[in-house]
């Protein structure tokens, strides 16, 4: 696809790409005419580059070394670009992903081939929608045993199959344990040319995008070391915008204590598989939520209802960014009956009054749905003048009962999952990020439940 389109447009290269489930980095599912040093260089952060286009524009850039909206000018020259054409691929409404043609010599696209392009946009959305590559996106997210399936896609791995060396993995271990997002050896630096081809390169072994640095780890060899040194000195030199940091263990927790991270303590990570949303993540999805929920009742008073405690995060987390008048009450349920068939019971009833008011059910987890029905319904009789539902978190794949949802934070899989606010038998609600919880990781026995 990738290459037809080029050729028919006259184009030298085009690149398809999709969002990550998180909606934050471009994946490359496709490409033709890009070398694979174009395809690997820093990761496409969709927000900074050409950021038009997620809002659902088609955009067309005469010359990228000189555009403010191109994310990596100096890459862009030495791989010769000039013109870019870029269409947001369209999903049910939403952005999904971007298709981009790429020429070496400065190109005018007509309004002919803007709409040519919009169609193989959407040819690709009918394809990811009738699911094959909605299925390998996904793969994508499980984790480091089914990414090596991507591995032979042009694709910038989030989650290498394999490290280089251990220490990256107990570094990685450490960054998610702090919840720090990172892309692992993300980009390749040209550092020496002979005759106009690349005969040095340097690739840095870990970029951390919430503190825009690259970090290479230093091991205890003298002689390597020294080697390091020279290169980190030669990339400064050459790439003076770049931040880059040589660190060993000692200093990176030493930089993190810099930066308001504390110790948690290793017992915590105990059962947690992996991490499924950094803090950071979640940060950035709830400021979200709140400004739709702010623009959809401008001008009302807010009753936010949350059901005790998994929703105690989220719910501050979510008033903190509502620019609303809100007022806020709680309940809490417990379960009787078999695992089969629970029955659910009021232990906490609100302490004001809804009727009349515009109420948002807050809600930390949908799983089966049968909670939230049953809540849903209890707080319909008290006549509430409208009643919306506001969920963090999306187990959709296990819904036994159909419950509308208005807002929506993140669609997640069919795992249990833990922290910022969600238990395991009452504990690991305090961590900061939502990671997935196994058990028997933990040492803990589901029978002594
Ligand atoms: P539902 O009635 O099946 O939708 O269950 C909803 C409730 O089950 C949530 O409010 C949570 O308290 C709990 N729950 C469901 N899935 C998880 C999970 O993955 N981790 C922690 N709690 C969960
Ligand atoms: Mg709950």
């Amino acid at each position: 696809m990738a290459k037809s389109t080029a050729k028919a447009l006259g184009a030298n290269g085009c690149r398809i790409s999709f969002l990550d489930t998180q909606r934050e980095y471009l994946t490359n599912v496709g490409a033709h005419g890009l070398s694979d040093f174009y395809l690997k260089k820093a990761p496409l952060d969709a927000r900074k580059s050409i950021p038009e286009v997620l809002d659902g524009e088609v955009v067309y850039i005469a010359d990228a070394i000189k555009d403010e909206r191109i994310q990596h000018p100096q890459i862009a020259k030495a791989q010769r670009i000039s013109s870019i054409l870029a269409a947001p691929i369209m999903a049910k409404g939403e952005v999904i992903g971007e298709i981009r043609l790429y020429t070496h010599d400065p190109h005018i696209f007509s309004e002919d081939d803007k709409n040519f392009v919009v169609i193989v946009a959407n040819i690709s959305a009918v394809l990811v929608e009738r699911d094959e590559l909605h299925r390998l996106l996904e793969s994508g997210h499980k984790g480091v045993k089914e990414q090596s399936k991507l591995a032979q896609l042009p694709t910038i791995s989030l989650r290498p199959a394999e490290f280089a060396h251990p220490s990256e993995e107990e570094f990685v271990r450490l960054l998610d344990f702090y919840q720090i997002e990172w892309l692992y050896e993300p980009r390749a630096f040209p550092l020496r040319w002979e005759n106009g081809g690349i005969v040095e390169m340097f690739t840095p072994d870990f970029y951390l995008p919430e503190f825009d640095f690259y970090i290479e780890l230093t091991t205890l060899r003298q002689d390597l070391v020294t080697e390091k040194n020279r290169k980190v000195r030669r990339l400064k030199e050459l790439y003076p915008e770049i931040s880059i940091k040589l660190l060993n263990k000692n200093d990176f927790l030493r930089l993190l204590a810099k930066y308001g991270y504390g110790s948690l303590g290793e017992a915590k990570l105990q059962g947690i598989d992996r991490i499924l949303l950094t803090h950071s993540q979640i940060q950035r999805r709830v400021k979200a939520l709140a400004r739709r929920i702010s623009g959809d009742y401008e001008g009302k008073h807010l009753v936010l209802v949350g059901v005790l405690k998994g929703v105690i995060f989220f719910m501050t987390d979510l008033m903190e960014h509502l620019t609303l008048p809100v007022t806020v009450d709680f309940m809490a349920i417990s379960y009787y009956g078999g695992e089969e068939d629970p029955v659910v019971k009021i232990t906490k009833d609100l302490d004001s009054s809804i009727t009349g008011r515009d109420v948002l059910m807050v809600e930390d987890i949908v799983d089966t749905g049968m909670t939230l029905n049953y809540i849903l319904k209890y707080l319909q009789a008290h006549a509430p003048a409208s009643l919306r539902v506001c969920t963090l978190l999306d187990k959709r794949a296990r819904r036994l009962v159909d419950v509308p949802l208005d807002y929506v934070g993140f669609e997640i899989p069919d795992e249990f999952m833990v922290g910022y606010g969600l238990d395991y038998d009452g504990e690991y609600r305090n961590l900061r990020f939502i990671g997935t919880f196994h058990p028997e990781l933990a040492g803990k026995d589901e029978s002594q439940k």
